[in-house]
């Protein structure tokens, strides 16, 4: 518990074990907060436009494997309530989060620092986050935080919205990829979980990062930004900054969907760095397969002018190398490649 970036910041110097190599680290370079990520409105996905939108989500993913979402459906009532939820969870006294903070791999909620692996990390990194399943909810809410008191009942109706977001979106992407419609909506986006990040103010925000260079492992991710500033998505060797939007979500293409789409979508690598004034909050929904759903390109969109790039494998395979990886992208994948 007394690891937890949140009950020692005050301390105003970074330690040693927090600093990145010069290479990894943000340093003080300004980097451009872009509206080059698209901004796509959803509201329009019902209408006579829904194939403008498909197109619009189909050239997000293929270009930046990042895009936001306006008019989603999700009431600012909601949105904001579970941002204030989670905010009140780490501003919570000590002893009423301490039966949740583990350092256990496989613990399924679990409050942690830095990262799964705290002890073997190379550099730790400056962020607390608290890690559950959502789905199905019946069975793990019995597992989540009961303070505050209204946290269970918020984050059910977030997680249940946020689901049907991630599949509405999946369904639009299935269709610009023209696979049959519902593909993605058994096995492939079984499994829900959400990682509550929280990030104090830090006190050298050029020598270490709220989360590393990497790119999620799930198949889908919609993130909650709030409205500090924070992320960063690598495009053509430049990092960009992803503009906080009042009432959007920022999307992005994990690993998942770069092998079924056989490496049409982009799963884009990205960051966050640490700002030295205010804490920040954020909420990733992973919308992951089941472990043992098998994951592999399309077979519709293999054919005589296009091999499959990756061999098909069990999610949780792929997962257990992810780890064993450190998260590296390249890496990652690597063994699901087929040559030649
Ligand atoms: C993540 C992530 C971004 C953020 O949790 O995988 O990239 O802004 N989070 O917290
Ligand atoms: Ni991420």
């Amino acid at each position: 518990m007394e690891k937890l970036v949140s009950s020692w910041f005050n301390n105003k110097t970074l330690p040693q074990s927090y600093i990145f190599p010069p290479e990894t680290r943000p340093g003080n370079h300004i980097i451009p907060r872009s509206n080059t990520i698209p901004v796509i409105d959803l509201g329009n996905a019902s209408a006579h436009d829904r194939t403008l939108v498909v197109q619009q989500i189909l050239k997000a993913s293929q270009e930046f494997g990042f895009f936001q979402v306006i008019n989603h459906g999700i009431s600012e009532d909601l949105m904001n309530d579970t941002m204030n939820v989670f905010k009140e969870f780490f501003e919570l006294p000590a002893e009423d989060k301490a039966d949740l903070y583990s350092e256990e791999f496989n613990r399924p909620c679990k409050l942690y620092t830095s990262s799964a692996n705290y002890d073997g990390d190379k550099v730790h990194l400056w962020r607390d986050s608290l890690r559950h399943p959502c789905h199905p909810l019946e069975e793990c809410i019995k597992i989540w935080p009961q303070k505050p008191t209204r946290y269970r009942e918020i984050v059910a109706a977030y997680s249940i919205e946020a689901k049907k977001l991630g599949s509405r979106i999946l369904d639009l992407i299935s269709e610009g990829l023209g696979l049959d419609l519902g593909y993605f909506g058994d096995k492939l986006s079984e499994s829900v979980v959400i990682s509550v990040n929280h990030y104090p103010p830090c006190p050298d925000p050029s020598l270490t990062l709220g989360i590393a260079k990497h790119c999620d492992p799930s198949l889908l991710t919609i993130l909650l930004q709030g409205d500090v500033f924070g992320l960063q998505v690598l495009n053509d060797d430049k990092w960009i900054g992803v503009e906080p939007l009042h009432n959007a979500f920022v999307v992005n293409i994990g690993h998942q969907l770069e092998v079924v789409s056989n490496n049409r979508l982009k799963g884009a690598e990205h960051r966050v760095v640490t700002n030295s004034t205010v804490a920040r909050t954020t909420a990733a929904i992973f919308l992951n397969p089941s472990e043992d759903c098998i994951v592999e390109p399309a077979k519709s969109l293999i054919g005589a002018d296009e091999s499959p790039v990756y061999r098909a494998f069990k999610f949780k395979e792929f997962l257990y190398n992810y780890v064993k990886m450190g998260g590296n992208s390249e890496k990652s994948l690597e063994p699901f490649k087929l040559h030649g």
